[in-house]
């Protein structure tokens, strides 16, 4: 009998951030070294971008991360995209226009092939359910857009609800993902910082717990025993939260990190390599 997920590897990105600083050449790297690495069945190769595609909402950035996209596309991977808070605007707010433009110029890689453009997205391959969520969806009005911690909304966890139970996903291993941290971060990764940055340990020690998606709870609760892997981003922390998501009987749980490295001081680009058969993963680094 064959075993779920044979043969199906994922590739992770997230947090690119194209348009700032040099990060647009970093992503450009990354790109080269997935085309460099030749998989004999790229096919089997997913790419999965959990969001920040770029740094800002603009023409210009969306058009050159499309290049980049399209790239990984005509090699012969599948590559399914989520938006995260930049892509909707910027650091501080995100806005309903912003959305809508980012929607119209990657539908291809957000909506693959179907033919609906609401959220969660569905990809079906091989014996594999890809889901994509919105984590923005309920922070596009009024004040909410400010600070952009991410909330998915009952209307989207509703329909998430109603696909985990349909009959198309019955017997298939499911992927979820989307951009805001489902889970609170423990003291454990204060380091992340920086020496020495007093004050940036403060401001990271006493916003840390509100800084993952609103709904959480809710969220968790939904998915608890459905999923089989989650894989969000936007905290840059790269972390295995597997530790976490076992809480929910969710085999594993990956925060993509930034893969150009956009912190400050990190000199290492890197993304996630997820074997779905027998549910292992490997680091695979870049010196820029
Ligand atoms: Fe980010
Ligand atoms: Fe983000």
């Amino acid at each position: 009998m064959r075993r779920k997920g044979a043969g199906m590897k994922l590739i992770h990105l997230s947090d690119t951030h194209l348009g700032a600083a040099d990060l647009g050449k970093r992503f450009e790297m990354i790109v080269d070294d997935l085309t460099r690495l030749r998989p004999c069945n790229p096919e089997n190769h997913l790419i999965i971008h959990t969001g920040d595609l770029i740094d800002c909402a603009t023409r210009e950035y969306r058009a050159a991360a499309r290049i980049l996209l399209d790239r990984l596309r005509d090699f012969g991977y599948p590559v399914l995209l989520c938006p995260g808070n930049h892509d909707y605007g910027g650091f501080w707010s995100v806005n309903p226009h912003a959305a809508r433009d980012f929607q119209e110029a990657f539908s291809d890689y957000i909506f693959r092939d179907h033919k609906a453009t609401s959220f969660p997205s569905l990809y079906l391959q091989g014996d594999c359910a890809f889901i994509g969520l919105d984590s923005n969806a309920a922070e596009l009005h009024c004040l909410d857009r400010f600070f952009a911690e991410g909330e998915l909304g009952t209307e989207q966890l509703f329909r998430l609800n109603v696909l985990l139970d349909s009959k198309r996903l019955q017997g298939r291993k499911i992927v979820l993902f989307f951009h805001h941290h489902p889970f609170s971060f423990g003291y454990n990764v204060s380091p992340d910082v920086g020496d020495g940055r007093v004050s940036s340990h403060l401001f990271a020690g006493l916003t840390r717990p509100f800084r993952r998606l609103k709904d959480a709870y809710s969220f968790c609760r939904i998915v608890r025993d459905r999923v089989q892997v989650m894989l969000f981003g936007h905290m840059h922390y790269g972390l295995d939260c597997s530790g976490e998501s076992m809480k929910y009987g969710i085999p594993l749980a990956m925060d993509g990190g930034s893969s150009t490295c956009a912190e400050a001081g990190e000199d290492r680009m890197r993304y996630r390599i997820i074997d779905l058969e027998d549910m292992t993963w490997k680091i695979r680094f870049l010196r820029m």
